[in-house]
C-alpha cells in the first residue's frame, strides 16, 4: 500500500525526485553504493536551507569526518570496536559507588540496602561533568531493572524489601571517574561526589504546575514534593553545569488490584491501567496504587534537573517542559540567549516538543541560570508535506492556556493542566503523530536538529496515524531519522524546513522497495530502530540502535544492536561498533578532549537470552558502561 501511495511528485520545485521509491531505486542500481548513495540522499533529501551543507561536503573528497574502518554486523556475545580501537568496562550494574556498599553479588539475594549503594541497573543516557583534565563526574540514568537477574528467582510475589530493592535499582547514579596512567579511566568508589538518586529520593516539583490540585496526594497535600524518579531514559546537559534526566515509561509502575477501577481519558492516554502489575510496587508502596492515590502518576513523566557537583542538592522536576514519556532533552542556547530544549515523546503516534525559555542564559553568572527551565513556552511540532514528499516545512504550535482551544471548555482550565496533560493538549492543537520520537540532537556548529523515529507498527493502521511526511512507511519496521532547520537558523522561530537524513531498511531482503531504505543504507551498514543520537564536538553524528537483533527475516544481516556514525553533510553512515547478545546500545558521552568515548550497553541477555557480558564464562549478564579509546590516543571517529 505504501508503495502505491508514494508516487513521484511531478511538480517538485527542483525537478529532483523526492519519492521514496526513487531513492531506493537509485541505491540498488548503482555501483559504488556508498558514495553514490551519499550523493543521492543529499540530492533528494536536502531541503533548500540545507543545500549549503551539501555543497560544502561535495568540495570535500569523501566524508573526511569518518576516519575509521567499519566493523561488520555481529551476533557474537562481545563488544566489538574498529581496528585500532580498544574497549573496556568502566562500571557494571551492582558495582558499589557509595561508601560501605558491598561488592556485586550475582546470587540475586542482596537486600535493598545493598542496591541503594550500588550502581543502578540498565544504564541509559549519561553526561560527563569535568572536574579537571583527568577527573570528572559521570551522571548516568538507570532506566529500569530485570527481575530475572535482580532476584534469585522470578519473584512471583515481591515482599516489601523486594519492592524497595527494585526501586533502588532505578533512578540516577553519579560518581567520580579518574584517568589512569595508561590513559584509561576508572571510577572512584569512595569519592564524596558519589550519589544515588532512586525511586524514593526527595525531589521538588517546580515551574507552572507545582502545587496544582492534580499534583496533590495524601502524603504531599501541597503538591510540591515528590519521592523519586524512575524509568529515566535519556538525558540532557545544561551549560550551567546540571544534568537533565528524562522520565519515560512511568505508567508501568502504577496498578490496582481491582481491574474495574475507573480511569479518566487523560490517565488512559498515558497508558495507566489497573493491570500493569508486573513491577508489583503498588503491593507494598501505596503511592503506586491507582485506586488510592490517583494523582501520584501525575508527578512522574517530567524532566528532572540535578546538580551533580553538589551531592546534597535537591533535584527538581521542571514542569514547564511538559509531562509525557520523555526520551531525552536536547538543550541548546539560541543566538539571543534563550534556552531551547527539544524533546521526543517515545510512543507510537505521539509527538515532538520544543521548550523556549523566557529568560536568557548568562554565561557570567551561573547562579542566575539555575531556574531558567521554570518559565517559558512549550510547543509541539506539526510537519507539513505534499503527498509522497520526503521533505517539507513545519510549524511549532504553542501549548498555551487560552489559545488554540486549550481552555476550560475543552478540559484545560489552566496552564498547569495543559502541561500535566501535554499529550491531549498536543492533539487539540493539531500536532503531527510521529513514529516514536526517541533522542533529539542539535548540531554543534549550525542550527540543524535531528530526531530518531525508531519504528512504528501502528503507522497507517489508524486514522490518526496516516502514512506520509516524515513518517512515510506503513507498519514501519526499521525507523528513520528526521532532520530540520529552523528559519534563519533561529531555534525560537515558528517555522522550520525538514527532510530525512536516513530511512533505515534492508536492501538485501527487500531490494527495490521502500523497505530497502534510503540510498545511504547498504549491505555493509544496515541497521534498524535508531534510538540514541548525539553529536561529538566535530559534528559527527553518532547513532545507537535499540532494535530487532534476531538477524533473521526482515532483519537478516543486521546482527546485534550497534552504534554507527554519520557525516550529516554527505549522508554517509558507517558502523562503528557492535554490542553483545540481546543488548541495546544506549548512552553516550565524551571526555572533553574527545579522545575517550563512554558508551552504554543496556540489558545484555534480555529475557534470558544467552549473554554473559561482560564477565564471560557462565557469569550473569550485567548492563555496563564501556570506555572506548584509540590505541594511538587519537580523537574518536576521526
Ligand atoms: Fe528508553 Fe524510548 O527509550
Ligand atoms: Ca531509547
Ligand atoms: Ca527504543
Ligand atoms: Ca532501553
Amino acid at each position: 500500500m505504501s508503495k502505491n501511495r508514494l508516487q513521484v511528485d511531478d511538480d517538485h520545485p527542483d525537478g529532483a525526485p523526492s519519492n521514496i521509491e526513487q531513492i531506493v531505486n537509485r541505491a540498488t542500481s548503482r555501483r559504488g553504493i556508498l558514495r553514490a548513495g551519499a550523493a543521492a540522499i543529499g540530492l533528494f533529501l536536502a531541503a533548500r536551507p540545507l543545500t549549503r551543507a551539501i555543497a560544502a561536503a561535495d568540495d570535500d573528497d569523501s566524508g573526511a569526518l569518518l576516519g575509521f574502518e567499519a566493523v561488520p554486523a555481529s551476533t557474537a556475545d562481545a563488544f566489538i570496536v574498529p581496528r585500532g580501537y580498544r574497549a573496556e568496562p568502566l562500571i557494571s550494574w551492582g558495582d558499589p559507588i557509595l561508601r560501605g556498599a558491598p561488592e556485586f553479588d550475582p546470587s540475586g539475594t542482596q537486600p535493598a540496602a545493598a542496591q541503594a549503594g550500588q550502581f543502578g541497573d540498565n544504564n541509559d543516557g549519561m553526561s560527563l561533568f569535568p572536574l579537571s583534565a583527568d577527573r570528572a563526574l559521570l551522571a548516568v540514568n538507570n532506566e529500569y531493572t530485570n527481575y530475572l537477574y535482580l532476584f534469585d528467582d522470578h519473584r512471583q510475589s515481591l515482599d516489601a524489601d523486594g519492592v524497595r530493592k527494585s526501586q533502588a535499582a532505578h533512578g540516577v547514579s553519579i560518581f567520580e571517574i579518574a584517568r589512569r596512567g595508561d590513559g584509561g579511566w576508572r571510577y572512584l568508589p569512595d569519592s564524596t561526589y558519589n550519589r544515588r538518586i532512586t525511586a524514593f529520593t526527595r525531589i521538588e516539583l517546580s515551574g507552572p504546575a507545582a502545587g496544582h490540585a492534580l499534583l496533590r496526594t495524601s502524603a504531599d497535600p501541597a503538591g510540591r514534593t515528590v519521592l523519586g524518579t524512575f524509568n529515566n531514559c535519556a538525558n540532557g546537559q545544561t551549560p550551567w553545569g546540571t544534568y537533565l534526566s528524562c522520565e519515560e515509561n512511568f505508567h508501568g509502575y502504577f496498578a490496582a488490584d481491582d481491574p474495574g477501577i475507573e480511569l479518566s481519558a487523560a490517565q488512559r492516554r498515558y497508558g495507566l491501567r489497573a493491570g500493569n502489575r508486573a513491577q508489583q510496587w503498588y503491593r507494598h508502596d501505596e503511592r503506586f496504587d491507582l485506586a488510592s492515590e490517583p494523582n501520584e502518576a501525575n508527578r512522574h513523566g517530567w524532566v528532572v534537573e540535578i546538580d551533580p557537583y553538589d551531592p546534597g542538592s535537591t533535584p527538581r522536576k521542571r514542569t514547564a517542559l511538559g509531562r509525557f514519556k520523555h526520551e531525552n532533552a536536547a538543550l541548546t542556547i539560541n543566538g539571543d540567549g534563550c534556552v531551547v530544549v527539544y524533546m521526543g515523546d517515545d510512543e507510537r503516534g505521539e509527538h515532538l516538543y520544543r521548550f523556549v525559555s523566557n529568560g536568557r542564559y548568562n554565561p557570567d553568572d551561573q547562579a542566575a541560570n539555575r531556574d531558567l527551565l521554570d518559565q517559558g513556552t512549550l510547543y509541539v511540532a506539526r510537519f507539513d508535506a505534499r503527498q509522497g514528499e520526503l521533505r517539507g516545512s513545519g510549524v511549532w504550535l504553542e501549548l498555551v492556556h487560552g489559545r488554540g482551544g486549550l481552555d476550560a471548555e475543552h478540559g484545560f482550565p489552566d496552564q498547569a493542566t495543559v502541561l500535566i496533560h501535554a499529550r491531549e493538549a498536543a492533539t487539540r492543537v493539531g500536532a503531527t503523530t510521529m513514529d516514536r520520537p526517541e533522542w533529539v540532537a542539535v548540531h554543534p556548529h549550525d542550527a540543524t536538529v535531528l530526531c530518531s523515529l525508531t519504528n512504528n507498527r501502528n503507522r497507517g493502521k489508524s486514522h490518526n496515524q496516516p502514512v506520509g511526511g516524515p513518517n512515510p512507511r506503513r507498519d514501519n519496521k526499521y525507523g528513520q531519522i528526521v532532520r530540520w532547520r529552523p528559519q534563519r537558523g533561529d531555534h525560537t522561530a515558528q517555522r522550520f524546513d525538514w527532510d530525512l537524513l536516513v530511512i533505515a531498511g534492508n536492501p538485501e531482503v527487500h531490494p527495490g522497495t521502500p523497505e530497502a531504505g534510503s540510498a545511504n543504507v547498504n549491505r555493509d551498514n544496515m541497521f534498524n530502530s535508531p534510538d540514541g543520537l548525539g553529536f561529538d564536538a566535530a559534528g559527527r553524528l553518532w547513532i545507537q540502535t535499540d532494535g530487532n537483533y534476531s538477524n533473521e527475516g526482515d532483519f537478516a544481516g543486521m546482527g546485534n544492536n550497534q552504534m554507527l556514525c554519520a557525516d550529516p553533510a554527505s549522508g554517509e553512515i558507517r558502523r562503528f561498533l557492535t554490542g553483545p547478545i540481546a543488548c541495546e546500545i544506549t548512552g553516550l558521552t565524551f571526555s572533553p578532549d574527545q579522545r575517550t568515548m563512554f558508551v552504554g550497553v543496556q540489558h545484555p541477555g534480555k529475557s534470558g537470552s544467552p549473554s554473559h557480558f561482560p564477565g564471560g564464562g557462565k557469569s550473569k549478564p550485567r548492563s555496563t558502561i564501556m570506555v572506548v579509546r584509540r590505541n594511538d590516543g587519537g580523537v574518536i571517529g576521526s
